[in-house]
């Protein structure tokens, strides 16, 4: 982290990076959330399929439902905002499972995780750092692979965010979705959705949520701005085009190297030794 103009955009909180879209005010007092038994949080790590789910989950209601702004983004009139959604509300974070406020835990919301291969997951988030005007200058895809695998990149280390969460994926409560999953049988994924949040959904209205919610189907919408281009489910950025880059499962083969490939796999097996996946 050695750009100059790092530190007007990120700040640490708790030893995590957050950019400074997250306001220190509003980070320490997220516990002061008011979380509501019928909220739905959608949690990832960045660039894991977050707006795709999101696509998803909001086309699944027939009832009125609001996608909020994550609950780490913006200043202390957050707290004001998110009381004043007066529809059900389904609310992005990428907080990882310890800095999630408390109150979401013990009212039992339903949360849906999504992960991906975090060899994809660094390679999109290169792409994103480099377009993204909230982010560090990152000179080189060697730099950024060094940062990603220290954790030195905003939200964390990716290790620690999925083990936090995988920690609890047997609660009743939480669902635990793979990208790469969705990209092999979409249909399938989408029902198991509508089953966990126990909506009534027809296999011709899945069919065509499915298609809906097709990459090249939501480029399209965010580039003629069928969706609103300044509505976005990450707290790094409010520019919706820099999220449809190439929608692709292993894109990673395209920038690892074989040494960086031996190099991440010896981490993943050390940092993973805990998990049960
Ligand atoms: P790539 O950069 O690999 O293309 P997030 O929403 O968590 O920021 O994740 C963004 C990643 O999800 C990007 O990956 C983006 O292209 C991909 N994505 C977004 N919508 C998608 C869709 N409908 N189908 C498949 N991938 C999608």
């Amino acid at each position: 982290m050695s750009n100059p103009r790092e530190a007007d955009l990120i700040h640490m909180f708790k030893g995590i990076p957050f950019t400074t879209r997250s306001s220190p005010e509003l980070l320490k007092s997220l516990d002061a959330i008011h979380a509501r038994e019928d909220d739905v949080l959608l949690v990832s790590y960045p660039k894991s399929g977050t707006h795709w789910l999101a696509g998803v989950i909001t086309k699944l209601y027939n009832t009125q439902v609001t996608l909020t702004s994550p609950i780490e983004f913006g200043d202390i009139s957050k707290l004001e905002e998110l009381n004043k959604v007066s529809s059900k509300r389904i609310i992005p974070t990428h907080l990882d499972y310890n800095m999630l406020p408390p109150n979401f835990k013990n009212k039992k919301c339903k949360m849906i995780y999504i992960s991906r291969n975090p060899k994809d997951t660094a390679v999109s988030m290169y792409h994103y750092y480099r377009e993204n005007p909230n982010l560090p200058t990152i000179d080189t895809w060697t730099a950024f692979f060094d940062l990603f695998l220290k954790g030195d990149v905003v939200c964390g280390s990716w290790f620690d965010h999925f083990l936090s969460w995988e920690e609890h994926k047997n609660d009743k409560n939480i669902l635990f979705l793979f990208y790469e999953d969705m990209k092999k049988d979409l249909p399938k994924i989408v029902k198991e959705i509508s089953l966990f949040l126990a909506l009534n959904v027809s296999d011709n209205d899945i069919q065509d949520i499915c298609k809906k919610s097709s990459f090249s189907e939501m480029k399209s919408d965010t580039e003629k701005e069928n969706s609103d281009p300044n509505h976005t489910v990450c707290a790094l950025t409010s520019n919706r085009k820099l999220i449809f880059r190439k929608g692709a499962v292993g894109d990673w083969k395209n920038h690892f190297t074989p040494k960086q490939n031996r190099r991440f796999e010896e981490i993943f097996n050390e940092k993973m030794k805990l998990s049960k996946m």
